[in-house]
């Protein structure tokens, strides 16, 4: 398909990065289109393990130039330690294969330090964000007072960046919080400016005359449908749009200038969150340090990009079918099937009970849960380790029939299920 949309379908974390570079293989292009480096997505290559935060994991391939997108917001030091991180462990990364929205906005310390200061005021009620500045860098973008990647292309960077760092300082004083120095900023600036001038483009130019030539683009979610900013966990979601529609804002795509396209939600066998927010599904204790890992393994749940433990629980299959709709889904990845190996039984959430009436879809979408209880299917489980199969057909009778559930539920076919974090632990329906 001329477009691939990769997007999460739970809250983050689904494996999308691993996935990303599955499909690489087969992509021209790879980009992504929403969030910063609050996203986390580790790749597995032999023995090497990658941890990226803003450059699209298809760049670990050698296949395809990476794009990021005009949705995105963009921490410049995170940048360059990841630049410096990919060409340490081999990677080609120059302007020719890295291409950075002239419209993607810039993330300073000031938008971090509110970010900070705002979860402490929010108290008990706060979100868990990842402190990376994504909120303010948002909400700076919305009320048209951001600094955007081709600000650094004009002679009064500096005068504007002091501006918008003063402007913040007088905010973070109401909140009590610590005071910024303007200079030392800028002069940092001014060092990522000079770095960063070959590589801004208009990638959404690009993006058309690649699909217009007939090449492949893989979009590359980040976060997940149910942090999505209208149509996730309200309040508790990320400030992008996550969803697959979101690649066309993010991108600068037209709708129906695509040539086609497939849509492919990535789900995890069970379902995390890190932060707060409602979670139907969640378990504790011994089944949660099952699910979890005890933090020995790099796959363990732990966060990618703060190192929190994950919460974790069983798959929901209602908040699945909500992002098989609003993503308008063709097709799922599950990954981590690897991890289910050694339960008893399995337990899919097919519906809620709520005030004595079963649900099977949400009646405000997901930022009601209040009160709904799970209503569980059972399903046998299996203990054979499955890290080294390849072919569907020598999947456990069990992991077949839980993925084929998950298929049923969804309305969509499963594609691949991945069996371990390893590039070539996949195994593919088709
Ligand atoms: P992303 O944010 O969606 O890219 O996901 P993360 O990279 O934050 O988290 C997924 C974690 O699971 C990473 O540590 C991956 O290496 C790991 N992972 C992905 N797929 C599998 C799998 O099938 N089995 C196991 N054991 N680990 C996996
Ligand atoms: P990837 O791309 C999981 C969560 C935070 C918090 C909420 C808001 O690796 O799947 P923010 O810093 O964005 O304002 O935090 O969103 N969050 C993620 N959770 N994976 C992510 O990205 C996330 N990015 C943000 O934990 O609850
Ligand atoms: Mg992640």
């Amino acid at each position: 398909m001329p477009l691939q949309i990769i997007v999460g379908t739970q809250w983050g974390d689904e494996g999308k990065g691993r996935i990303v570079d599955w499909f690489a293989a087969n992509s021209d292009v790879v980009a992504r289109y929403n969030g910063g480096d609050n996203a986390g997505h580790s790749v597995t290559v032999g023995s090497k393990l990658f941890k990226l935060h803003l450059i699209p994991s298809g760049i670990i391939n050698p296949k395809p130039i990476a794009i990021l997108g005009n949705g995105m917001v963009i921490n410049p030091k995170s940048m360059l330690d990841e630049m410096e991180m990919l060409i340490a462990a081999g990677v080609e990364v120059d302007p020719k294969r890295l291409r950075i929205s002239h419209a993607a906005h810039l993330i300073t310390p000031a938008h971090q330090a509110l970010d900070k200061a705002m979860e402490v005021a929010r108290g008990k009620g706060n979100i868990g964000t990842t402190g990376r500045g994504i909120g303010p860098a948002y909400t700076d973008k919305a009320s048209r007072r951001g600094l955007r990647v081709a600000n650094m292309l004009e002679a009064n960077f500096s005068e504007e960046l002091t501006i918008r760092i003063e402007e913040a300082n007088r905010q973070l004083k109401l909140l009590g919080a610590e005071e910024l120095n303007a200079k030392s900023i800028v002069a940092d600036y001014e060092k990522y400016q000079q770095w960063m001038l070959p590589y801004i483009a208009d990638t959404s130019l690009e993006l058309h005359l690649a699909l217009k030539a007939g090449q492949t683009v893989l979009a590359e979610g980040a976060q997940g449908t149910l942090l999505d900013i209208d149509h996730g966990t309200y309040p508790f979601v990320t400030s992008s749009a996550t969803i697959a529609s979101g690649v066309f804002t993010g991108l600068g795509i037209g709708i129906s200038g695509t040539g086609g396209m497939e849509v492919t939600g990535v789900c995890k066998s069970f379902q995390t969150r890190v932060g707060s927010g409602p979670f139907p599904t969640e378990v504790f204790d011994d089944l949660a340090l099952q699910l979890r890992g005890s933090g020995a393994n790099p796959w363990d749940e732990y966060g990618t990009t703060t190192g929190r433990a994950r919460r974790v629980g069983w798959l929901d299959g209602v908040l699945l079918r909500y992002a098989v709709r609003i993503n308008g889904l063709t097709e799922l990845v599950i990954t981590k099937m690897d991890i289910l190996s050694g339960f008893e039984t399995l337990k899919l959430c097919v519906a809620y009970k709520k005030d004595g009436k079963i649900l099977e879809d949400l009646p405000f979408g997901p930022s009601n849960l209040d009160d709904c209880e799970p209503v569980y299917e059972e399903l046998p489980g299996w203990s054979e380790d499955i890290g080294g199969i390849r072919k569907w057909a020598e999947l456990p009778k069990a992991a077949e029939g839980y993925l084929e559930a998950i298929a049923r539920l969804a309305e969509v076919p499963v594609r691949l299920a991945s069996v371990g974090p390893e590039r070539e632990q996949i195994v593919s329906a088709k």
